[in-house]
């Protein structure tokens, strides 16, 4: 841990950047099992707010492990420092006026809970939507095989098989996946943004 250090502070408040940029920064948090349906989400989202010339930008959970995560396993620490990484980068790009969309599973409550903390101390909305669909409904998706590959022992520390998921307990936004198209998701989401006047 670097002791000799002091933050510099630019010469922009965020109350301006807001103004110059005429878009405020916030965070939409995408939770759920594997399969439920975050990047799907995630993807029609950021087109959708693009559509609406918004800066929004997504991080998704596979696509960072190829890079600023690929040092990093499936192990409960592994897990914790991945989600630790993303809190961080989405926080810098809501401090940048961007409409972050982050889809990782993030399984353990304790470290959505550290992203929302980050997004709070710089005063950056941050929005958790649970992505849920029931197991059977995600097992039988499968579009990666990954629960098969799961349930024959091939792959340890699996999310919702050999790892836990430990549910929202109070999300922004709860989405049902096998009762909701995309479409309505986007549009849910996009709905609630306009309510709070974040876009
Ligand atoms: N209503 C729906 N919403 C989202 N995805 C759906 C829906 N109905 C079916 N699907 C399908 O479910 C699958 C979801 O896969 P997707 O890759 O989005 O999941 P994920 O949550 O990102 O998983 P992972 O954590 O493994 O990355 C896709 O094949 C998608 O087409
Ligand atoms: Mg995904």
């Amino acid at each position: 841990m670097a002791t000799n250090i002091v933050f510099h502070p630019g010469a922009v408040s965020q109350a301006e950047r807001t103004e110059l940029l005429g878009q405020r920064g916030l965070t939409i948090w995408l939770t759920g099992l594997s399969a439920s349906g975050k990047s799907t989400i995630a993807t029609a989202l950021e087109q959708h707010l693009l559509h609406l010339h918004k800066f929004a930008y997504r991080l998704d959970g596979d696509n960072i492990r190829f890079g600023l995560n690929k040092d990093l396993g499936f192990s409960e620490a592994a897990r914790n420092e991945n989600i630790r990484r993303i809190g961080e980068v989405a926080k810098l790009f809501a401090d940048a006026s961007a409409v972050a969309i982050t889809a990782f599973i993030s399984p353990y409550r304790a470290d959505r809970e550290l992203a929302r903390a980050l997004h709070a101390a710089g005063d950056h909305p941050f929005v958790e939507v649970f992505v849920d669909a029931p197991l059977e409904v995600v097992e039988e998706r499968d579009p990666k095989g990954l629960y098969k590959r799961a349930r024959a022992g091939e792959i340890k520390e699996f999310t919702g098989i050999s790892a836990p998921y430990e549910a929202p307990e109070a999300p922004e936004i709860h989405i049902r996946t096998d009762q909701t198209s995309v479409e309505e998701s986007v549009k849910i989401i996009t709905d609630y943004l306009k309510e709070k006047q974040y876009i």
